[in-house]
């Protein structure tokens, strides 16, 4: 069956979530913080996924805007910097996040395609609405799909299910990408074909369903929605 719909994960997938991070660092007087700005970047996202987990298996469901607060003050207590400054910098960053340099071109190629792009994300709607608005892909995208829906965090099923209430279409028309390997494992096992980026080399989840597809970034997306 034809590929109908490209369907996104958001944060780490079309937005450069290390862009925050990386931009603070090398802004003035941030000299304790440009010194191990990843690992704290990678102990923020590491935590803030924790949380949703945590949230969904407990059923105390909160905004992604929430965790995502909680993930960097565990993440700046960590690493000895808890600096109210550099918190309301970070938060402010994130909301402007980068796309990843391929994702224009490639959200603009599926539509020549013909096919329905969206996003499918824990953030909130106003995150996401901010994130695509400054990433300038607003235009691309004909749904973005938020958990405030269904008000559980990935991988619960009920989020997956929303692209076919949305869309009107079977799982085995969607094309569903991830940059989080538990992310495009569980829609693998949800019956959607799959790809995952996997940028950072990282290897695969041990979980029970696997990726249709590993690329390193989104830049064949349109090739492999056309094959199918
Ligand atoms: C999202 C997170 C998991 O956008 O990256 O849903």
């Amino acid at each position: 069956m034809p590929i109908t719909t490209c369907v996104f994960d958001a944060y780490g997938t079309l937005f450069d979530v290390a862009a925050a991070a990386r931009i603070a660092a090398a802004e003035p007087g941030r000299e304790a913080f440009a010194a191990k700005w990843p690992e704290i970047s990678n102990t923020w996202r590491l935590k803030q996924l924790q949380y949703t987990w945590l949230r969904a298996t407990a059923g105390v469901h909160t905004g992604f805007w929430q965790v995502t607060q909680d993930g960097l003050d565990y993440a700046l207590e960590a690493h000895g910097l808890a600096d109210p400054g550099l918190r309301e910098r970070l938060l402010q960053l994130y909301w402007e996040l980068q796309a990843y340099p391929e994702v224009p071109a490639m959200l603009k190629a599926l539509k020549a395609q013909g096919l329905n792009t969206a996003i499918l994300s824990n953030g909130t709607p106003d995150m996401l609405a901010g994130a695509a608005n400054h990433a300038g892909i607003g235009d691309h995208l004909d749904a973005v799909l938020s958990v405030e829906t269904v008000g559980v965090f990935k991988p619960h099923r009920s989020v997956y299910a929303m692209v076919g209430e949305h869309f009107g279409c079977a799982r085995r028309e969607v094309l569903f990408v991830s940059s989080n390997c538990w992310d495009a494992c569980v829609a693998s096992g949800q019956g959607f074909l799959t790809a995952w980026a996997n940028r950072a080399g990282e290897p695969l989840d041990r979980l029970p369903w696997k990726p249709k597809h590993i690329l390193e970034d989104l830049t064949t997306i349109p090739e492999i929605a056309a094959a199918q």
